[in-house]
């Protein structure tokens, strides 16, 4: 990739890295730096942190962290030449004509438009005369014509070419409609054909929140299987990433949403004015998904199917949905088995009302448990109160906790105080387990055996030290390369991801290029970039001298011989397991 570094640091210099970032997070000023809630990981306590003078990110929960370039790429899962062409159209700079690949983009950009074309010959098919029973199929189970349109659904008609034939007349190569998913490629004899992947089903198009079709549901009109076929992950589409209506959703809904599990649950909601519905896409919950609805609102209010696999998802979304700060509520559909069947069969208002009395997370816990015991013996009764306590025991309000046992001494008439002590001696017990599984955590962090970032640090923690701790000499003072040059090289690194950092650094340092950290970006991955980041943090903790660095590279090139002898081919099993033993203590 050769971009210049003057475009880059032209870039760094007129782009305000906090605009970049303020949408997707609610930075507050703390000094020098901004912090808020992390985007990459779920987090109640604010850890990620904006350096606008240096124009990097770092997020001291879950260590991920760049240049503006890598925080687009992450969050808008580009690649790097999308997101340095996102943000130099930001601000009008102009992208020097060659010298970047911008292959993989422009084919996103023509699977987007295959699907864009696949949509609307979709919609005009539902209207053909020979389409009738698919029309009918929508009407019959109350969808409007307007809401059919305002959803552009449309219908895959009975056919192994239709679609196929007409984009490719639009000029799109069958190479681009398989890369869609919109068609499959057979190979039979050696004989290659291709075929349309949807068929006789009606469409539903999957619209990101920047308008794109980025995929398909198809639903048959009957009761085979699979009831739905669905696009597969494509360049521009990932399973448990998006969040179907949320392209309407995300707009007027007065800080809540409702997550149903069906885009049909959805789409009957809709029609009956409730805008503020969206599903997720077949699969369980993801935190992703989690997140993306947690940039949207305030509240999900979850609305899952009236059966056993909808409790069931019902728990793990609440599982999932609680790691981030949205309120939760849910909504049990009495008198019906999913929201578009309660509508039908009782009415908007109904709905509404159920909206409106939607338990909150705690009191569905409590109502799962009831439901679970007979509370007509002293034993059912017992085994509920305790199942009961335990989810109070969670609740970190003193008045929380204090109102829900006032309910449950109420309704079972047991004493409030014995309902509180059982609450309090389980509460006692949950943090004592939750700070210990705390400072597990942090032993392994410090231990390294957890560095997501390094797989290989568990096994080297004495090498890795010193390859980070050179690195970060390094960065803050560039000119120590020519006293260390010939003493080392990235060959000599034992893991990799260290390996490649020192190699893009001394590369360019060689060249007598700035190791600014947006320079490294282009040549770095995510993963790595978060490294860079912590790199320069720490050398703010470093001796810095030369000093350091020289022993730093006696370790690594020690480490290497070990790592040289330790060859397991070549020792008895003795020795093999005195060695073990020797590194272990
Ligand atoms: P449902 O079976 O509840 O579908 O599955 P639905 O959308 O409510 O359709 P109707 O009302 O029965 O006609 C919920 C969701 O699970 C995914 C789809 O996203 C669906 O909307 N699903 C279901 C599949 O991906 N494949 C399937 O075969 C079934
Ligand atoms: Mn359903």
């Amino acid at each position: 990739m050769a971009v210049s570094d003057e475009f880059l640091q032209e870039l760094r210099a007129r782009i305000n890295i906090e605009s970049v970032v303020s949408p997707y997070v609610n930075l507050k000023k703390h000094g020098s730096v901004l912090t808020g809630l992390c985007p990459f990981h779920n987090e109640k306590t604010p850890s990620f942190t904006v350096y606008p003078e240096s124009s990097s990110f770092y997020c001291f929960g879950c260590g991920v962290g760049g240049d503006v370039i890598t925080f687009v790429r992450r969050i808008e899962n580009l690649d790097y030449v999308e997101a340095l062409k996102s943000l130099a159209q930001r601000i009008g700079m102009q992208m020097p004509e060659d010298g970047y690949d911008d292959t993989l983009m422009k084919r996103r950009l023509r699977i987007l438009s295959a699907n864009r074309a696949a949509a609307k010959f979709f919609h005009e098919a539902l209207f053909a005369a020979e389409s009738k029973p698919a029309l009918d199929y929508l009407l019959n189970r109350g969808l409007t014509i307007a809401t059919i349109k305002h959803f552009g659904l449309g219908f895959a008609p009975d056919s192994w070419s239709k679609l196929c034939s007409k984009l490719r007349e639009d000029g799109f190569s069958f190479q681009e409609l398989v890369e869609a998913n919109l068609v499959s490629r057979s190979k039979k004899n050696n004989n290659e054909s291709y075929y349309d992947r949807f068929r006789k089903r009606i469409m539903v198009p999957i619209i990101d929140l920047r308008g794109n079709v980025v995929a398909f549901g198809g639903r048959v009109l009957d009761d085979s299987k699979p009831k739905y076929i669905n696009t597969s992950d494509t360049l521009v589409y990932k399973k448990g990433r998006d969040i179907f209506a949320l392209n309407f959703a995300k707009n007027g809904n007065e800080g809540s949403l409702i997550l149903t599990e069906g885009y049909m649950d959805t789409i009957a909601l809709h029609q009956a004015g409730f805008k503020n519905a969206v599903a997720g896409l077949g699969t369980a919950l993801t935190r992703e998904q989690a997140q993306l609805l947690s940039r949207y609102a305030k509240e999900v209010i979850i609305c899952y199917d009236n059966d056993e696999a909808g409790r069931e998802a019902t728990a793990k979304a609440l599982n999932v949905l609680g790691q981030t700060d949205l309120k939760l509520r849910v909504l049990q559909l009495r008198g019906g088995k999913d929201p578009d069947d309660i509508i039908k069969k009782h009415g908007r208002e109904r709905f509404k009302n159920l909206l409106d009395g939607a338990a909150n997370d705690i009191e569905f816990k409590i109502l799962e448990e009831r439901q679970k015991h007979d509370l007509n013996t002293p034993n059912g009764k017992l085994d509920f109160l305790k199942a009961a306590a335990n989810i109070l025991a969670e609740l970190d309000g003193a008045i929380e906790r204090d109102i829900y046992a006032s309910k449950l001494s109420e309704e079972l008439s047991v004493g409030k105080d014995s309902i509180m002590q059982q609450v309090m001696e389980n509460r006692k017990k949950l943090l004592n387990y939750k700070r210990k599984s705390r400072l597990k955590g942090l032993e392994r962090k410090s231990l390294g055996i957890s560095d997501k970032l390094n797989p290989e640090f568990g096994r080297n923690v004495r090498a890795v030290k010193a390859e980070e701790t050179l690195i970060s000499s390094l960065m803050n003072n560039p000119d120590f390369y020519g006293k260390i040059c010939d003493k080392i090289s990235a060959d000599d690194f034992i893991t990799e991801t260290n390996r490649h950092i020192f190699k893009v650094i001394t590369f360019r340092l060689a060249e007598n290029k700035d190791i600014d950290t947006n320079l490294l970006s282009s040549e770095l991955n995510n993963d790595e970039m978060s490294k860079v980041i912590r790199f320069r943090l720490r050398s703010n903790e470093l001796i810095n001298t030369l000093r350091e660095c020289e022993d730093c590279i006696k370790v690594i090139i020690e480490e290497k011989n070990k790592q040289k002898d330790l060859n397991p081919a070549s020792l008895s099993d003795e020795e093999f397991l005195d060695l073990f033993k020797q590194k272990n203590t």
